[in-house]
Order: structure tokens, then sequence, then C-alpha cells
């Protein structure tokens, strides 16, 4: 929680900014969400955003910049080739990761492309702390699949470990010995760990994953999207590291790794992307994917806006006072479901809050995709729009059958800066009622199901008229509200 404490004892994440550009919101009736959701497929990604009163979908592209960022959006320069705000961008970068070379892209996934092209043969496998749905798409696409080496404190869904994303290093060693090194495409640790509820790994152990690494001759592959929220909690929680400057962290973290990708929507608060590394070699394996798809090398699919608001955002990320603010405010929220008894995963991690639907509505079975109902539900009693993070975010097998996913999340993002203390608070409430109501609440299966990332366009119907009986119980409990 903040550094200030009040007088009164509260805990509350008081904000080093001030707001000076505000956006309209509009909150729909229930019966006027219902409907919304309805002609959405019951899935959150397919709303209208003027139906949404507040957006949790994601932090992707969506944080409030700065008034630096957007001040250096207006002398960005134009250029195919070798603009000077790609010469800013490329040296912030160098700066804050120590890494010589740089490619860019159009956002995160873009990387995942590119490394997966040029790293994945059939055949090899990519061991990481836990998958993210596009990095383990490109890496399947590519003939390579993924194995999940987190430690099991990662996924338990309450526990007080200070770094849920940490590797299993002797889990790591075990598939290493057992495969062989030759068939490891490369290791790929994830910062801020999303699917898991936006945990941190520690700086010790990405220094122990790097150890197998070098030993055995394989790439340590970075992905850094979730990074601020990463350095915040390294700072916080790891001993060694309280003493140390966010960039002296970022540097040792950098010093570790072969690559770094990171997707700009996220981390700098921006958009784009792109790929760092120290190394000619890697750096050319890749360089020509960049040109195929992307964009020139100087631009990568990135306006010279984007790239401009994203070198400022990235040194911004190296003040505490700025990455903390997110991850403060999780906390507050987290800390506020508990107090009602909702379950929510813990510690609190970055990125947004999670509740953890498996026990909210443990009454649906996963094949009924119970984050998927809880993500329609919240949004029928609140107009707050989520992302269901489990079963449906999930790939088939190629038999058909389900994978059904270790946990089974509601992710309520925290787009930074952008929400207020007390519309946190109305999500709050209008959640604590909906846990009061969860019985309620029923499952949900596919009328339109594509075989790849189905979650983003798939459409879905209650099995039931659950949601009827959800409206009309909150019409009983709140006759003349929204
Ligand atoms: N890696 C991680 C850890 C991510 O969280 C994301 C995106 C990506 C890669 C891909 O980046 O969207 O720029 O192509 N996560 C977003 C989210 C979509 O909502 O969690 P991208």
């Amino acid at each position: 929680m903040s550094k200030i404490k009040f007088f009164s004892g509260e805990k509350i994440p008081l904000e080093m900014h001030k707001v000076r550009i505000v956006q309209k919101l509009n909150l729909l009736p229930i019966e006027e969400r219902l409907k919304a959701i309805t002609v959405a497929g019951n899935n959150t990604f397919l709303l209208n955003n003027k139906d949404v009163f507040m957006d949790m979908l994601t932090d992707s592209g969506v944080n409030a910049m700065s008034d630096r960022q957007q001040a250096a959006m207006m002398v960005a320069d134009d250029s195919y080739a070798g603009s000077e705000t790609f010469t800013r961008l490329h040296d912030k970068l160098k700066d804050i990761f120590n890494m010589e070379f740089f490619l860019p892209t159009h956002q995160g996934r873009a990387c995942e492309n590119v490394i997966s092209q040029t790293y994945v043969k059939p055949g090899t496998i990519v061991p990481m702390n836990y998958h993210f749905t596009t990095s383990k798409a490109h890496i399947d696409l590519n003939g390579g699949s993924i194995v999940e080496v987190i430690t099991d404190d990662g996924i338990e869904v309450t526990s007080n470990h200070p770094f849920k994303g940490n590797m299993d290093t002797n889990k790591l060693k075990d598939i290493i010995r057992e495969n062989g090194k030759e068939k490891i495409a490369f290791v790929r640790m994830e910062a801020g760990t999303n699917l898991i509820g936006g945990q941190p790994f520690s700086l010790q152990n990405l220094k122990d994953v790097r150890k197998i690494c070098k030993d055995n001759d394989i790439l340590l592959v970075l992905d850094a999207s979730l990074l601020s929220d990463n350095l915040h909690f390294i700072k916080e929680r790891e001993e060694q590291c309280k003493s140390m400057t966010i960039k002296e962290i970022n540097h040792e973290l950098a010093a570790q790794c072969d690559i770094i990708y990171f997707s700009g929507r996220k981390l700098g608060s921006a958009r784009g992307g792109g790929i760092c590394t120290n190394r000619e070699d890697l750096y050319t394996d890749m360089r020509e994917l960049i040109t195929l798809y992307e964009g020139f090398l100087t631009y990568g699919g990135m306006s010279v806006r984007e790239m401009e608001a994203l070198a400022v955002g990235l040194e911004e990320t190296m003040d505490e006072d700025i990455i903390s603010q997110g991850p403060q405010f999780i906390s507050f929220m987290t800390d506020e479901l508990i107090k009602k008894g909702v379950p929510v995963v813990t510690p609190a991690g970055g990125l947004g809050c999670h509740i953890n639907a498996m026990e909210f509505v443990s009454h649906i079975p996963q094949e009924e995709y119970p984050a998927g109902a809880l993500a329609s539900a919240l949004f029928i009693a609140s107009g707050v729009r989520g992302m269901e993070r489990g079963t449906m975010s999930e790939q088939r097998n190629p038999d058909g059958s389900e994978v059904l996913s270790n946990m089974e999340l509601l992710r309520l993002a925290m787009p930074r800066r952008v929400f207020t203390m007390s519309q946190v608070k109305y999500a709050v409430d209008r959640i604590a009622w909906l846990y009061e109501n969860r019985k309620l609440i029923s499952g949900l299966r596919f009328v339109e199901e594509p075989k790849t990332l189905r979650f983003f366009f798939g459409r879905l119907e209650p099995i039931s008229n659950w949601q009827e009986d959800l409206v009309k119980q909150f019409r009983k409990d709140f006759p003349d509200s929204l």
C-alpha cells in the first residue's frame, strides 16, 4: 500500500498524480445490459464499449498516458527509415535494458510470431513459468509444444507466497535431462505472470534459471509485457533488492536474458512492442521477419507517435511512484473483496484483481465455463466488463476434448490511473451482491467455437434462463437503481 500513512489507519492507495482530462461514462439499466451481453454471445470481448460502464477487460493499450507522453507525441519525426523518433526509442531501450539491438514490432504477439518462427522447430519444446495465450499459440503453430514449470505455490489460488510466478528450477533441470538440451527451443520467463493472476517472479529465481540455461547452452527469453508490476513487487518483497533503485533492478534482470520482448500496450502504457537483445547473431536471425511481417527496421508497424509515447512511458516505468499505482489499487480492491468473503487470488498481484470463479460458482462444472459465466453475470449485474481466464481461454486437444484450466479466474484488469476509488468501490459492491446471489448463476455453452484463440470471438449461450432470474433478483433488491 502507499507509503503515505493515514491518521485514521485506513489503507488507501494515494495517487501520486492528478487527473486533467476525463471521459464521460454511461451506465445502462440492467435490462439493457442483459440485451447487450446476449447480442455479444456472452463473450465480453464482443461487447461494444458504449454499453460498458467500467472496462476492466484488460490493461492493454488502455492505461492513461502521462502529460509528458502526450506532449512527446506532438514532436515526432516521421520517416520510413532512420527517423529521430526511432533513435530516441532505441536509446531509451538501451538505457533501461543495457541491450544494444532492438527490433520494433506492432505489438507483443508479433514478437512472439518472430521469435517462435525463428527458434521453434517441429518437435521442440519451450519450458516456461506459465503460458500466455498468444505465446502458446505461436509455439504450437510452429510445431513446438510448451511445458509449464511453475512452482507448486504458483497454482495455489490463495497463498502468501511473495513470488508465485517463480519457475521450479528442479523441474526445469529434469525436463532438460529427460528431453536433451537440443530439443529445447528456448526457456521463456514471463514477468507478472498473467494467467495465474499477475504474479511476479523474484530476481533470484531469474538468476537461478539463467544459470541452468547457461550451463546447457539454452536461450533465455523474457516476456517483459508485465514487467513494471514485477519490478514493483521485487522492490517491495525481495530483501536483497530493497535498497536498489527500480532501474538497478531492471538492469540486473535484463543482464540475465538473451532476448527480452514486450507489448508496448502494457509496458510503457503506450502501443507497439519490440524485441531487445545484446547478441548480434540473434538480432540477425530475427531481423528479416520484421521486414516481412511488421515494417521497416526503424518502425516495425508502429507510428512515430506511438514510438515517442513508448519512449517516455519506458522512462516513467523506472519511477517507483508511477509503477506502484496499479498494484496498490489492485491490492485495495482485493482486500475489500476479501472483507466481503469473495474468493480472490492472493496475494494480490499486478494487472488486475482476480476472482476465483472455481469457488465463487463452485456449482458450475468446468465444461460449462464457470469463469465465462461469472464474467457474463457480472456485466449484467454491474456494467463492469471483465475477462474470462479459465477453460474458455484454453484450446481443445486435437481429439476435441476440453483442456480444463488449472484455474478458473474472472480477471478484472485495472488500467493504470483510469478509475477512481469510488468506481472501484462500486465494482466491489456489485460483486458482493452477485456473491450473495451466486446460486442463480449457471453455465454457458458454445454456439460458435473458433479453433484458435476461441475466447476472442467465440459465441456462447446460457444453458438455462438463469440470466433472466438474475435480472429479476436485481430489480427486487434495487427497484430504482441502475
Ligand atoms: N505477453 C503477455 C504476458 C501478455 O499479457 C500479452 C497481452 C502479450 C504477450 C501479447 O501482447 O496484446 O500486445 O499482442 N496481453 C493482453 C491482456 C492482451 O489482456 O492480458 P499484445
